[in-house]
């Protein structure tokens, strides 16, 4: 968490400046001094503990850190894109001190237990204040844009939104190794099926728009991939991290479909609009099917050391 912290902390700097939205930097800039308290407490109890924060992790880290602001630099429409994938980021820190609070209560350690609570309970107010931010995030995006502009943007997005489930399906297929844990592996399985039929139906709206899906590239990069699969190869290798990123993903496509929800009634298209909204049901409940599993994927990381 002292690395997750440090890459937030590399986002946040430049973060409020890209917000385009008063609200949303200001909601950057209040998480920033909360990160910097975090990172600190986060220390601490790492040198409490014995250890000192890796050098090499940290820069490791950072580096990604700010691979991902690069990329939400390059990109067109940043606003919209940066509060995805900061409540992303968001989602797998709450995750992650969700794990935390476990590990550190079956080590008895009451200490980092509380600290850990406390900032999950920032980490989760961070989320709830983007979610506020979408409406605000979507505005900066295609507020201007000319009203006969807007259905290409809702197919581009469409698209975009498809890579994120092409990319989500290879993650889901490789974690079922991972896993470790049958409710994890399982819940896993389900959430491939579900993301699959998310991915034929956006294609499916996708040919009703007039793009045939030979025109999806999928490409990673579209979406800033390359950043997510470099941390999901260095992070998922246990149950645990298994869990928090997979809930982390999730929240990603949430944010996607709830802004793509937001573009695509801009732009008078309620078929597209319904079906984001049915999308970012499912994401939530498959989110939450995640989210249950965290209990049985300590076990399992736990039960993994004993061994
Ligand atoms: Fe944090
Ligand atoms: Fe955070």
């Amino acid at each position: 968490m002292y690395s997750v912290e440090q890459q937030a902390l590399a986002q946040l700097v430049s973060a409020p400046d890209l917000a385009g939205d008063p609200g949303l930097a200001a909601d950057f800039r209040r998480h920033h001094a909360e990160t910097e308290q975090q990172a600190a407490l986060v220390g601490d109890r790492l040198e409490a503990q014995g250890g000192a924060p890796s050098a090499i992790k940290d820069a490791i880290m950072k580096l990604g850190g700010k691979g991902f602001l690069a990329f939400a630099l390059a990109q067109p429409e940043t606003p919209g894109r940066l509060a995805v994938h900061a409540y992303s980021y968001e989602a797998m820190e709450w995750a992650g001190y969700e794990m935390l609070i476990r590990f550190a209560e079956a080590a008895g350690d009451v200490e980092t237990v509380s600290m850990a609570r406390g900032i999950r309970d920032e980490e989760r107010a961070m989320m709830e204040r983007l979610e506020r931010g979408f409406d605000a995030a979507e505005k900066v995006s295609h507020g201007d844009t000319p009203p006969e502009e807007m259905s290409d943007h809702v197919r581009k997005h469409l698209a975009e939104a498809h890579a994120l489930e092409s990319q989500g399906i290879q993650l889901l297929s490789k974690s079922e190794k991972i896993a470790g844990d049958p409710r994890l592996a399982q819940i896993c399985r389900r959430n491939l099926e579900k993301s699959r039929r998310h991915a034929q139906l956006i294609e499916q709206r996708l040919e009703e728009l007039g793009t045939g899906p030979s025109s999806l590239k999928d490409n990673v990069l579209a979406l800033g991939g390359l950043n997510w699969s470099f941390f999901f190869q260095a992070q998922s290798d246990t149950p645990a991290k298994l869990a928090a990123f997979a809930y982390a993903y999730e929240h990603l496509k949430i944010g996607g479909y709830e802004l793509l929800l937001r573009t695509a009634r801009r732009a008078g298209d309620a078929v597209t609009g319904n079906l984001c909204e049915s999308l970012v049901t499912e994401e939530r409940d498959m989110a939450e099917s995640v989210a249950g599993a965290f209990d049985s994927a300590v076990q399992a990381a736990l039960m993994a050391v004993r061994i």
